[in-house]
């Protein structure tokens, strides 16, 4: 099926310490953006792409993007948070949906498409995996995320006067890792948007406005190497997997 991108970059990469936002340090001679770009435009079924960027640094965004790329791509600003960030790109998107398709058809009935919100940080997520999320949302599974097995043991906590202590042990067969892109109906998830649970500082990524809506939210397989750049170390680490799969 085919489906629609926002690419989140608006962050600014305070814990990377490179001083300059996160999607433009390169390496390996390209900026982070460049070979997120690169790496998800061969992903089958994807046609646009919008990018949420930092505003002061638009100019900058968009010289990240490859010489004939093959898919129309355009820049927004981004908001203080990354679900503000989200929904700004999510309704720039529904806006050139909607004025192609009245370009198109003198049919005005509301029309949907998929989308995939995906952060520009887990630069090397491979192709498969947006493949996969995209075709696995139906008319039934209204928002699909990528998840990976926990390898350590989780402990919840309460943080008191003198210090952390745990509070219980969730079975870790039960736990999971998430990942992006996180994949939805855009017209659904521009309404939860709207809703007052958008604006819970516990809603940190779409699909938590979905279970907070009582809406089936279905896990597909992620992968290792859609791992977020947070740390320098992330750094290298990007660096040996690019090595490794020479474009
Ligand atoms: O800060 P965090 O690591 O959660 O950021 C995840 C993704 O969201 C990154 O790709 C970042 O660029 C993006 N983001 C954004 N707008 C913000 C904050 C983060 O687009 N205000």
């Amino acid at each position: 099926p085919s489906w629609q991108l926002v690419l989140t970059a608006a962050g600014s990469g305070t814990r990377l310490g490179a001083g300059i936002p996160k999607a433009l340090v390169e390496i390996a001679g390209k900026p982070l953006l460049t070979w997120a770009f690169e790496r998800v435009a061969g992903a089958p079924g994807l046609e646009k792409i919008v990018v949420t960027a930092p505003e002061t640094d638009l100019p900058a965004f968009q010289a990240c993007l490859p010489d004939n790329y093959p898919h129309p791509c355009t820049f927004v600003a981004g908001g203080d948070t990354r679900a503000a960030s989200v929904q700004a790109g999510l309704k720039a998107l529904k806006a050139q949906l909607a004025a192609d398709h009245a370009a198109t058809s003198n049919d005005h009935a509301n029309f949907d498409s998929r989308v995939l919100v995906h952060d520009a940080a887990r630069t090397w997520c491979p192709p498969e995996v947006f493949a996969t999320v995209a075709s696995s949302l139906t008319d039934q599974v209204r928002a699909v995320i990528p998840a990976l097995p926990v390898v350590d043991t989780i402990k919840t906590i309460r943080i008191a006067e003198d210090g952390e202590w745990v509070e219980t042990t969730p079975a870790r067969d039960l736990l999971r890792a998430v990942q992006t892109p996180q994949g939805f109906w855009l017209n659904q998830v521009l309404a939860l948007g709207q809703s007052p649970e958008a604006t819970s500082a516990s809603v940190t990524d779409e699909a938590s406005l979905y279970e907070a809506h009582g809406i089936g939210v279905k896990l597909v397989a992620g992968s290792p190497s859609a791992l977020k750049i947070t740390n320098p170390e992330d750094l290298e680490w990007l660096s040996r997997e690019i090595a490794g799969n020479p474009n």
